[in-house]
Order: structure tokens, then sequence, then C-alpha cells
């Protein structure tokens, strides 16, 4: 099997899977149904999008298990994603390889290209863990591996950790948006760049919010409502700015100038959509380029939000 990340580095953008079977955040079989996501995954394929990223926790299995559906009837090429969740009671460190081979099971497949630890959590140390993934590896199990929501000083201790084992650590996957540059700001973006780790951008859209369609009168439902309360009054002046750039680039929605400022700074977005309609207008984000004036702009108007 053909082990390098440059696969990652050549995948602009990807399609995000938590929403295929999670009902409790994203209210799935309420709201949307199995025949919306599998529009979402086929038109993201036909509109070039190949990468689709999962994890075991997603709908309990379901996004593993739709997704294994879903490969059965195309023949176009398909990047897999997955990933392992260190619950604090996995004190062994062969729940990895065992997770992993119930992920290929519900997927269908024999390896993915991206085994990821979801979160750096305690008590198994990250070397472990990152021992297991290059185990992964050898077995064939995954062609490359990765982390999620690991601070730069954890990364580098992944990065170290596999390198003894002479693999690469492909990615690092992190809240990252114009709500929210910590990535930016903390100077883990250009560390990645630094050491070739793709930096895989998560909740891209803000959860929604930056496609403009939420506002303080008309609120996300459930959990997103509330945790953006805040947020939504301090948002009209960067979504007219980002109408107006879009605009300005021949009619790209608020959606498509969020992903396409992700893809600008080097990263790769991996937005969310529940059905086919959300895919294909994400995927219009791709095949431009925001000017690098414009990109200023979005900064500046989002520095308000900006956590450190
Ligand atoms: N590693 C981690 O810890 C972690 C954490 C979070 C997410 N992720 C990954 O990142 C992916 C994306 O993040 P996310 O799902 O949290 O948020 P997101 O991509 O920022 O937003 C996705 C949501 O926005 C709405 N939407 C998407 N495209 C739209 C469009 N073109 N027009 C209008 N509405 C649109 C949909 O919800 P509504 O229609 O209901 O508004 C959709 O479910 C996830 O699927 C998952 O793969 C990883």
């Amino acid at each position: 099997m053909e082990t390098s990340t440059r696969f990652l580095h050549a995948t602009e953008m990807g399609v995000g899977a938590w929403a295929w079977g999670d009902r409790v955040i994203w209210n799935y079989g309420g709201s949307y149904t199995d025949e919306d996501v599998r529009g979402a995954f086929d038109i993201s394929l036909e509109k070039g999008v190949h990468l689709v990223d999962t994890a075991e926790v997603y709908g309990r299995g379901r996004s593993e298990r739709l997704i294994g559906k879903f490969l059965k009837n195309t023949e176009d090429p398909v990047l897999l994603a997955t990933k392992f969740m260190p619950y604090p009671w996995r004190l062994r460190k062969q729940a990895l390889l065992r997770s992993l081979r119930h992920s290929l099971e519900r997927l269908d497949v024999e390896a993915v290209d991206l085994y990821q630890i979801h979160w750096p959590i305690p008590p198994i140390s990250i070397e472990t863990w990152m021992n297991e993934l290059a185990l992964a590896v050898t077995e064939g199990l995954t062609r490359t591996v990765g982390v999620s929501n690991y601070s730069e000083s954890q990364m580098l201790q992944a990065y170290s950790a596999l390198a003894r084992h002479d693999i690469p650590l492909a990615s690092n996957q992190v809240e990252y948006h114009l709500l929210d540059r910590r990535a930016e700001k903390s100077g883990l973006l250009a560390r990645c760049k630094e050491l070739d780790i793709r930096l895989i951008a998560y909740s891209p859209l803000a959860m929604g919010l930056l496609t403009g369609k939420y506002t303080v009168v008309s609120p996300p439902p459930g959990m997103r409502g509330r945790r953006f309360s805040k947020i939504l009054p301090k948002l009209p002046p960067l979504l007219n700015l980002m109408t107006q750039i879009g605009q300005d680039q021949g009619g790209k929605s608020n959606a498509q100038i969020a992903l396409n400022w992700l893809i600008c700074k080097g990263t790769m977005p991996i937005p969310g959509a529940k059905n086919a309609k959300q895919a294909e207008a994400n995927a219009g984000a791709l095949g431009w380029k925001l000017t690098e004036d414009q990109v200023e702009a979005l900064d500046e108007a989002s520095e308000v939000f900006i956590k450190e």
C-alpha cells in the first residue's frame, strides 16, 4: 500500500459525515433522512470532493455504516478518513486496533486512508497511541495516520513518536473558521506547514452560522442555538462583507466564501452536508481563489471573534 501523505496535500476539500446518522446534535431522522445523506455523498463525488471524514462515534457507528453502503454503489475513488476515540476507560492499548477493525467492518473495506486519534484524552499517553497507530500502518489497516484537537506541543509529541517508526504524522484536524482562528493565531498552522502536516479544518462553516441563514431572530435549532446565542448578534458585519465579496467573485455564496478563505489559508476544510443541495453548494468553493485583498478584508472583519 502507498503510505505517502501526498494525497492529503493534493486534496483541497473533503466532506464531513458527523451529521450522517447523528440524532443528538444534528436531528438525523427528523429534518433529513438516509436518502438525503446518500445524495450528499453522491453529489460530492460527482463534483470532485473525494475525501469523506467520519468517526466511530458519529451516530454511534451509523455514519460509518451508511458510508459502507454508499461505497457499494460507486466506482469513483473515495478517500476514507475515520477516528478512534480514546475514552478514558479504554485503558488497554489494544483498544485502538480493535476499534479500527470495527470501523473497517462497518465501512466494509480492508483499509482506510487516514486513521486519526479523535481527542488527546488521558490517561493513556500520546506515545502509546502513536505506537499503536504505527502498528495499524504496518498491518496495512490504514494508509496514513493523524491526530485531532491536538495542541502544538501535543502534536510535536505525536510527530516525534511516529518518527521513531519512520512514519509521518499526516494531519491534525482542529476547529478552524472565520469565527475561531485559534489554529492560526497560536502558531499551530505555521508549525503544520513547516512539518508537512495537513491541517484539516473542522466545522468550517461554524456549524452553519457562516452560511448566513441563521440570525438572532431565527437561530439554529437545539444545542447550536444555545451555543451561539452570544455570537449571533455580532455576525451581520462579517456576513455583509462576505456577501459583498461573493458578488464581486461573480455570485459566490457566504458558505463558499467561508470555505475558500480556509483553502487560501492552506488548510483542508471538511464542511458537513446533510443533503445533495448543501454538498453541491459547498463544492462550489473549488476551482477559484479569493484575492489577497479579499482574504485580508475577511481577516480584519473576523478579528472581533478571535479567541486566543
Ligand atoms: N475532530 C473533531 O473533533 C470534529 C468536531 C466537529 C466536526 N468534525 C468534522 O468536521 C465536519 C464538519 O463540521 P460540522 O459538521 O461540525 O460543521 P460545519 O461543516 O461548519 O456545518 C455543517 C452544517 O451546516 C449546514 N450547512 C452545510 N452546508 C450548507 C450550505 N451549503 N447551505 C446551508 N447550510 C449548510 C448544515 O446544517 P443545517 O442545515 O442544520 O444548518 C450542516 O450540517 C464534521 O462533519 C466532522 O467530519 C470533527
